[in-house]
């Protein structure tokens, strides 16, 4: 593996949230993300993938300091990101960026694209004139495949593809290291979302950009990804390099997300079985005992609501956190103790 850029050590995001009672108003504690860990090599794209809810935004925010982390680390070019007061990570908000969403909402619309490319070059102090600054503004447009005539234009007069295109433009403005992009194509036209994710994959070879890229689109973290993480309900439940999870998945979540992708090859949607994921994800305010997948996990047992499962390297620097993997392992003797209590 490449030099790691960011490591991410059980990173730990609590938000103080009221109960919805006009009465019994009480503040709760919303463990949106509860011990997270994983890394990412310079250069490369790690893809956290997971439904709706289960804390992947939180995750890329509480890197970039959006969020206070509750707990953890947050090790970038090896300095601990949690640790810095608001002022010593200044310096580090140049050296990493974002791509939001929507490109509907993420740009001013009372900015001209000219402005809104240009903040992050006054802010960083990167052009010292304004001479140089519309020359880097000229040169970013042009890199995104603008115009420069689209300078001097607002974002509504822009297609969702160009405003994801000021977005990245924006993004690259600083010259970062890391970009988290958190869905960047999910709100865009298919035949618009390759030419965003081939614009993201030249960057990364052009700058050696290294990116967190957030996606529930489980075919695009495929073609995007060097390494995958699944997430649920606020932890990570299984993590490893592309092929090897695409190739090889073993905890049931993940399982059962992968099986609902289409896939063109003939001979796997022969031998695929779908495997239907009942009901939502339970709220993080009230989450299971135990695993936090048991409650829809069609392979749960006892041991399941009892002790909450470590991610475990299984081999090659794959990481599972089940319990019915771990005692497979066991008794295919690839442990000596044959018990099913393996972790706390
Ligand atoms: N600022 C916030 N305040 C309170 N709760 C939040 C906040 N942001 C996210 N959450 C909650 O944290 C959980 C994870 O949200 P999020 O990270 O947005 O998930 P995802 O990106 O995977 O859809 C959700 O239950 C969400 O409602
Ligand atoms: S630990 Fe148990 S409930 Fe959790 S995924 Fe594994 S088998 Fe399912
Ligand atoms: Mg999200």
């Amino acid at each position: 593996m490449s030099e790691e850029l960011l490591g991410v050590r059980d990173l730990k995001t609590h938000f103080a949230v009221r109960d919805s009672s006009p009465w019994f108003g009480a503040c709760r504690i919303l463990k949106a993300v509860d011990g997270v860990s994983f890394g990412i090599g310079r250069g490369k794209t790690f893809g956290l993938v997971g439904e709706s809810g289960c804390g992947k935004t939180t995750v890329g925010r509480t890197i970039l300091r959006l969020y206070r982390p509750a707990g953890g680390e947050i090790v970038f070019g090896g300095t601990d990101l949690a640790a810095l007061s608001e002022r010593e990570f200044f310096p580090y908000r140049r050296r990493m960026q974002m791509i939001f969403q929507d490109p509907f909402t993420s740009l001013d619309p009372r900015q001209t694209v000219g402005e809104i490319i240009g903040a992050p070059l006054s802010i960083h102090g990167l052009a010292p004139t304004r001479a140089a600054r519309a020359e880097r503004v000229r040169e970013l447009v042009g890199m995104v495949g603008l115009r420069s005539d689209h300078i001097g234009r607002y974002p509504h007069e822009f297609s969702g593809g160009q405003r994801q295109r000021i977005g990245i433009a924006r993004a690259l403005a600083s010259m970062p290291e890391f970009i988290v992009c958190d869905e960047p194509v999910s709100s865009l036209d298919v035949s618009i979302q390759a030419q965003i994710i081939n614009l993201l994959e030249e960057f990364q070879e052009r700058f050696g950009l290294t990116y967190l890229f957030i996606s529930h689109d489980l075919s695009v973290v495929r073609h995007i990804s060097h390494r995958v993480g699944v997430m649920y309900l606020g932890v990570m439940v299984e993590t490893a390099d592309v092929d090897e999870l695409y190739g090889n998945m073993l905890h049931p979540y993940t399982k059962s997300l992968m099986s609902a992708v289409p896939t063109a090859d003939p001979e796997i949607a022969k031998t695929r079985r779908r495997i239907i994921l009942e009901g939502d994800v339970p709220s993080p305010l009230d989450p299971p005992s135990g695993c936090p997948f048991r409650t829809r996990c069609r392979e749960a047992e006892g041991v399941c609501a009892e002790r909450n499962p470590r991610l475990t390297d299984v081999g090659s620097g794959h990481m599972v956190a089940c319990h019915k993997v771990e005692l497979q392992r066991k008794t295919a003797g690839e442990t000596r103790s044959p018990s099913f209590e393996i972790s706390k």
